[in-house]
This record gives C-alpha cells, sequence and structure tokens, in this order.
C-alpha cells in the first residue's frame, strides 16, 4: 500500500545538473563530506570525511577488500609507506612521464588540460550522432535499423570520420608528447573555453603532477621524495618480500588500499578529482604469455563486483583507453553515469613487465620468479586493476540519492546497499514515556556488539524516520505499546517504508540476515 502511494518526483531531479548539486549539499548537511579546512574556506580538492561518510568510505574499502583478498587465496594484502625512496619514481617512468598536457586560455585566464578539452570535443560529435539516430529513430518507427543507418547516413558518417580523425591525431600527439600539434588540434577544431567561449589559446605545456617535498634538514636536490602518485610502486618494490613471506606461486596477487596524491591542474566535480584521495589496487603477477586471458578475467570479475552492489546495467560501461600510459600493453575503465557524464571508475591496465623490470634495472636487484612447472625464470608480467575510493564513494552516493513523494511530503532517501550504508538501523521508542525508551534501549544495547546503531527519541516518529531515510540507515526498529505486551517491535525498511512485527528474539537474527557483507560476496561466485 504504502509503496503504491509513493510517486517518483522527476521533474524534481530533472536535469542532473540540478541533481549533483542536490547531492553535493546533501553530503554536507548530513555529515558525510566536508570540504577540508573549511574554517579558512578551504582548500582546493581536499576533502574531509565526516562521521557518515567515513563510515561508508570504510564500508566500501571492506566490501573491496574482502572480495579480493578474503575471497581468493593467491591475493594477499599490503600496506606500504605513502613515502618511497626517489629512485622509485624514476623507475616507474613518473619523473619523466606522469604529465598533464596543461593550456591557459589568455582572456579568460582559466586553464584546462589540452587532451581533456579535446576529448570532450569528441563527445560533442558522439551526441550529434546520437541526435541522428534519435531523429531517424522517430521518422521511421518500428521499421527502423539502426546499424543500416549509422553505416550509410552520410551526416553520421561525416561526423563518425571526423571523430575517428580528431581521436587518431590525439592519441599520436600524445603518445609521442608533440605539444604543438595538440595545440593544433585545439586550433583546427576550434574549440573554445568551456566558460568564456573564447579561442585565445597559449602554448600546451607540459605539467608534472607529483607532489615533492624534502626528507631530512638539509634541503638540496639529492634529498627530494614523493607524495607517492599511485599506490602500484609500493606493491611493485615488496613483489620478491611478499612472494618468499607467503610462498605464492605465479599467477598471485597483491591487494593495497592507501592514499595516493597528485598535483591536478583541473580539480572539479567535487570528490571526482581530488588532489589527495585514496586508492584500491591489485596487481595480479602472471605467466608471460597469460596476461590476455588474466586481463578479460579481470575486467568480467571487476565490473561483476559492481554490478554486485545492484547499481544498474545501464549505469556502468567499459570504454577502452585509446592514449595508453607509458607502462600499459591495454587498458580499459570502467565508467559509471555520474550526473555529470559517463566517467572512468575504476581502471584496468595490462602493464606487461614495464615495472619489475625497471625496478630490476634501477635497483640491480633480481625481481624475478622460478617457475617450478616450467623450470625457468621470468620477470612476471602484471594485471592490474585500479578504483579510487572516492570515486567509488561519489558513485554510491550519486545512485543511492532519490527525492519521492510520499502522500504530503517529500522525503529524501539515501538508498544505499544494506551492507554498506553506515548505520545499519536505528531503535525509536515510538513516545518518550510508558517505559518504552527503556525497552528500545535495552534492544540498542543489544544490536550495538554487531552493528552501527542509532537511538533516536527526540520529535515525532514521522521526523526520525525522515532523518534515518536522508542518511541512509536501511532498518528502523520501532517499540511501541503493544511491544510491552506481546514482545514484538516494527521494523520498517527504507526504501518500501513498509513495516513488519517480528518478536524481540528475532530482531537480532532479522537485521544480521539482511545488512550481511555476504550477501554481496555470494554474487560474486555465483
Ligand atoms: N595504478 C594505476 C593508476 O593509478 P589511474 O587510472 O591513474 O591508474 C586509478 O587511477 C583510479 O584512481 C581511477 O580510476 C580513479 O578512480 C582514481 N583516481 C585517479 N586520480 C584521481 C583523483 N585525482 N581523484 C580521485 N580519484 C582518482
Amino acid at each position: 500500500m504504502v509503496a503504491r502511494a509513493i510517486t517518483y518526483l522527476c521533474a524534481m531531479i530533472a536535469n542532473d545538473g540540478e541533481k549533483f548539486k542536490k547531492v553535493v549539499s546533501h553530503a554536507k548537511e548530513y555529515g558525510y563530506i566536508y570540504p577540508s579546512s573549511e574554517i579558512y574556506d578551504g582548500l582546493s580538492a581536499v576533502y574531509d570525511y565526516g562521521p557518515y561518510g567515513s563510515l561508508l568510505k570504510n564500508n566500501i574499502k571492506e566490501y573491496w577488500w574482502k572480495a579480493m583478498v578474503q575471497m581468493h587465496e593467491n591475493i594477499v594484502g599490503i600496506d606500504a609507506a605513502i613515502l618511497m625512496h626517489p629512485t622509485t619514481w624514476k623507475a616507474s617512468g613518473h619523473v619523466d612521464a606522469f604529465n598533464d598536457p596543461l593550456i591557459d586560455n589568455k582572456d579568460s585566464k582559466k586553464r584546462y588540460r589540452a587532451d581533456v578539452l579535446i576529448e570532450d570535443f569528441m563527445a560533442k560529435l558522439d551526441d550529434k550522432i546520437h541526435k541522428e539516430v534519435d531523429k531517424a529513430r522517430k521518422r521511421f518507427g518500428g521499421s527502423f535499423d539502426e546499424a543500416m543507418f549509422i553505416s550509410t547516413n552520410n551526416r553520421v558518417l561525416e561526423l563518425t570520420d571526423r571523430k575517428k580523425q580528431i581521436g587518431d591525431r590525439l592519441a599520436k600527439a600524445m603518445t609521442d608528447g608533440n605539444m604543438e600539434e595538440l595545440r593544433q588540434i585545439i586550433v583546427d577544431c576550434e574549440i573554445a573555453d568551456p566558460e568564456s567561449g573564447s579561442r585565445n589559446w597559449t602554448e600546451v605545456r607540459q605539467f608534472n603532477l607529483m607532489f615533492s617535498t624534502k626528507l631530512g634538514s638539509v634541503a638540496d636536490a639529492a634529498d627530494t621524495i614523493y607524495l607517492r602518485p599511485e599506490t602500484a610502486q609500493g606493491i611493485f618494490v615488496n613483489f620478491l618480500n611478499v612472494q618468499k613471506t607467503t610462498r605464492q606461486k605465479v599467477p598471485f596477487g597483491i591487494a593495497q588500499i592507501g592514499k595516493a596524491f597528485r598535483n591536478e591542474i583541473v580539480a572539479r566535480q567535487f570528490i571526482f578529482r581530488m588532489r589527495e584521495f585514496e586508492q584500491m589496487e591489485m596487481q595480479y603477477f602472471v605467466r608471460p604469455g597469460e596476461e590476455d586471458n588474466w586481463y578479460s578475467y579481470w575486467k568480467e570479475h571487476r565490473m561483476k563486483w559492481h554490478k554486485s552492489l545492484g547499481t544498474d546495467d545501464s549505469m556502468l560501461k567499459f570504454k577502452d583507453h585509446e592514449n595508453l600510459a607509458h607502462y600499459a600493453k591495454a587498458a580499459v575503465d570502467i565508467e559509471f553515469q555520474f550526473p555529470f557524464g559517463f566517467k572512468e571508475l575504476e581502471g584496468i591496465h595490462s602493464r606487461t613487465d614495464y615495472d619489475l623490470s625497471r625496478h630490476q634495472e634501477f635497483s640491480g636487484k633480481k625481481l624475478q620468479f622460478f617457475d617450478p612447472e616450467l623450470n625457468q625464470s621470468y620477470v612476471p608480467f602484471v594485471v592490474e586493476t585500479s578504483i579510487g575510493c572516492d570515486r567509488m564513494f561519489l558513485a554510491m552516493l550519486c545512485n543511492a540519492y532519490d527525492e519521492e513523494q510520499v502522500q504530503d511530503d517529500t522525503r529524501t532517501v539515501l538508498k544505499l546497499p544494506p551492507a554498506l550504508a553506515p548505520v545499519k538501523v536505528a531503535v525509536l521508542p515510538l513516545v518518550k514515556k510508558d517505559g518504552l525508551p527503556e525497552k528500545a534501549l535495552e534492544i540498542f544495547h543489544q544490536l550495538r556488539f554487531s552493528h552501527q546503531c542509532q537511538y533516536d527519541e527526540k520529535d515525532s516518529i514521522g521526523k526520525r524516520y525522515r532523518r534515518q531515510d536522508a542518511i541512509g540507515t536501511p532498518y528502523c526498529i520501532t517499540v511501541d505499546h503493544q511491544s510491552l505486551e506481546d514482545g514484538t517491535v516494527t521494523i520498517r525498511e527504507r526504501d518500501t517504508m513498509q513495516q513488519e512485527r517480528v518478536s524481540v528474539e528475532e530482531v537480532q537474527q532479522v537485521v544480521n540476515e539482511r545488512v550481511q557483507m555476504n550477501l554481496l560476496l555470494k554474487k560474486l561466485v555465483s
């Protein structure tokens, strides 16, 4: 009944830009995310996680860790230091090649990544193609043959060809490090500053994204060290330590969750692109020649992980990299449809033996595996899965945020997967008298051994339900007068708002069954 009374307020979240603004302000208002050092007006692209945010983030990390380490007997975890020997970053190629091409607009004084300006332009060509297809679909109705239309329509062919030409030029310019050509593409495509419309551009310059600092008190160049821009290198330099101490055989993986730092030129879109962020990375060491099979395996497995969280198929897609990083043989992104478009959430990279070979060369230490089955030693190839924890958090928040009309009221609800929700259950006495608070507190004290719970007796029951909806609590247990008579309570389910009566003895078990992470983990092996 109640579920039927809900009318989705599509119009209220009519446009995605509007929705994104609402998600951002909700995150602040309900203790998920605050701007860093806000009393000093904040620090650009740096954010702090509040009480509910830190719980949600920890749950995301726990789910990733369990899915990777606990569920695979041949994957082990480490926690390497953020600061590493500076030669690490020479060997990895980051000192020479971890650059973004940067361009300034002379009129607006705004700074952009040249490759992103070009990619955005290509995305506009894509939009034009989709519009042509949509128009034709409307015109031809049921008899419309999309594949035929795309391969024969002159306008679509022209746009597709243009996009391909620009893509090829971009890929070559990026591979060659040709900054003049990047600028020329921007000029040829007549790309304007998205904010001011001006086409008055500077030259394109390379900008290294690593933050540097000094080790010790003597400030000479030899002491320069870097904040790691990816966690992966902590895994590579520990390859032998881990392999020997855990007696793993190839194929095996090393997983890690930790902070990474990048001096991003264009840091926008809230926590999507931050200067300090957290990565969840796994390096899978395989026999040379077997990397393509493992690349396919990890692509599918990681997509399954995302879908296990209930994210609709239409919100996720693969996108092959057109410009490969200096270490990659193949690379694909898992993209999520953020309110500002499909964007990278996770990368799966076939990194060849690049990293281990380079560390072997720079350190003079052998980083090889003796394969008893092949009776030979080799430098293993690596397939990497790399996901930004903060981006995953943002994807979860955007996916969960909803506004619903319930009778005459609007409720804002975060429909987070119960296993990830910061607070699993709230215990509420219907009124603040007649012995109901005492009974409710008894249940609360019992449940908090197993779950993050809240007890709340302030305001009307309706208001308390709304507060829990807004932070995404999947279950509310209400103690009413009947509870004192027959020892039952109601459990209200967040998404349907339906209530059922269960006995106090059963409450613990009912909640356990519905919020456990095992429910998600089981989907990965089904
Ligand atoms: N070890 C490979 C690597 O670092 P990447 O594609 O540069 O690859 C992996 O980064 C993931 O890290 C991205 O898919 C994204 O989720 C996250 N990420 C990268 N830069 C980020 C930033 N500035 N802010 C937040 N997340 C970021």
